[in-house]
Formats: structure tokens, sequence, C-alpha cells
């Protein structure tokens, strides 16, 4: 790892680069201080690795190969839960870091740094919360076989900020509002108030992350004089594989700025 990176685009590289997750966590930490404290530039942007580097543990096998466990008393399905969300979250840290090393340009202002950078710092809160709470369970991250698709987008989408935009935070991110209060639920029925109170932390601060990508992707918008739904509709099918699955959770949805007329009826590619 760089100790003392010569701009943020060059310590997100750096971090992508870092197979460590807790490494990669803690040295978000220490970047996101060094930009507060104004000493790093935002960089030119660079060429990250294709795919962030990974540790030995989990392997990673074909979605459909990865075993679905449903949560109740017993502590196997809770475990795989915290896991398979463990495991997003690590990607969610390198998404964000991919986006600020990837599309850094002159042109973004600073503000769109500060967000980004808010966002890797909130994934890696995540990500350790979700790895602590596994501790509790006697279990840890790579422990079990986790899901090789979730970089599929970020491949996908590595061309052109507006679709990054478009796919990551708006479609997968959105997703997760979605879902998120019905696993929160089924954890309460089961009286786990641990576990779901760290999915509401994680819930509130999604719903941020969707407000960011949406603010973003109207900010490139309108540099190309594009209207945000239509180009977002004709991104999200030309690079997102699948439907946008109801149901949704408009009201998430809607607090996050993303009202019903962007996905509404969307066909899929
Ligand atoms: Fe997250
Ligand atoms: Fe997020």
């Amino acid at each position: 790892m760089t100790n003392a990176p010569r701009s943020l685009a060059e310590a997100g590289t750096a971090i992508l680069s870092t197979a460590d997750p807790r490494a990669k966590c803690t040295e978000t930490a220490r970047i996101a201080v060094l930009w507060a404290e104004g000493d790093l530039p935002p960089g030119e942007a660079a060429t990250p690795p294709g795919r962030p580097m990974r540790p030995d543990k989990p392997e990673l096998l074909a979605p459909a190969a990865v075993r679905r466990r449903k949560i109740n008393r017993g502590t196997a399905g809770r475990i795989a839960l915290l896991h398979a969300l463990a495991h997003i979250e690590l990607n969610a840290i390198d998404l964000a870091w991919d986006m600020i090393a990837r599309f850094a340009d002159g042109n973004l202002p600073r503000a769109f740094f500060d967000d980004w950078l808010r966002v890797a710092g909130e994934e890696a809160r995540h990500f350790a919360l979700l790895a602590d709470r596994l501790a509790d369970f006697g279990a840890s991250y790579g422990d079990l076989p986790a899901h090789d698709g979730l970089w599929d987008a970020a491949m996908e989408t590595r061309h052109d900020l507006a679709a990054r935009l478009a796919v990551v935070p708006l479609v997968l991110e959105a997703r997760g509002l979605d879902v998120t209060p019905v696993m929160i639920e089924k954890l309460r029925q089961v009286d786990d108030d641990e576990t779901a109170d760290v999915l509401e932390i994680i819930y509130r601060d999604e719903i941020g992350h969707v407000e960011i990508g949406r603010q973003w992707f109207e900010f490139v918008c309108a540099e190309h004089g594009a209207d945000p739904v239509d180009l977002w509709r004709e991104l999200v099918q030309r690079h997102f594989r699948g439907d946008l699955k109801p149901p949704f959770n408009t009201s998430a949805r809607d607090a996050a700025g993303l009202p019903e007329s962007w996905y509404r009826d969307l066909p899929a590619r």
C-alpha cells in the first residue's frame, strides 16, 4: 500500500489493489482524513485493476451455486445472510473507490469526491459491522463461498461515468432498499434485534447512496444536455442484465429522489 499517495485517484487504485478487507477499511478511513484536511488533490483518472484484489477466501462461485438459507432461529441461516451481505459491502467499498479512481478528472467538482469518499467510508463501516456480527456467531468473512458476479456491473460500465451511475447506485443499491426492510422484519421475528439494528444502519445510509448517485447522474446529464429519466432508462436497458423486479420500496426510493417515473414499466433488454 502506498504510504503517501499523491492523489485520491492513486489512493483508490492502491485500495483496489489491496486484498485484505480490513486493510481496505482502515486505509479508506485514513485517506478520508487526508482528503478532509485538504492534503490530497483528486488526481487524474487512473486505470485501476479490472477486478479488485480479493483475499484467498471466500471461494467465489457462480451465483446459482451459492447456497441460500432461510432466516430462522438456527444460526446457520443468519451466518449465511451476514456473510452474503458482508461480501456485497466489500464489493461496495471497491465500487466507491473505482468511481473515484477511474472517473477522476478536472471537470468534476470537489463535492463529487466528498460524496464518493463518504460512500466508501460508510461501505467500510457496513462491512465492519457485518464482520463483527459474524464474529458474534463464531464465524468470519471467508468461511462460506460467495457470489462471483458482483463486479460484472463495474466491468460493463467501466468506460462511462453516466452508465456506472445509472447501474450501480440507481439499480443495484436501489434494489437493496427494496429488499432490506423484509430482512429486518424477518430478523425481528426471530428476536435477532442486534442483526436487525445493523441492517437498519445500512438501510438508512443506502438511501443516501442512492440519492448521491441520482444527484451525480443528473449532474452528468446536465453537462450533456440529456434528460435524466430518458438517459437512465436507455443506459439501464443497454448495460443491466435482467429485470428491475418489483415490489419496489417506493417510499425509500422517493426519499432518495428516485420516483416511479424513472423505473416503472422498464422492459428487460
Ligand atoms: Fe453498504
Ligand atoms: Fe451503498
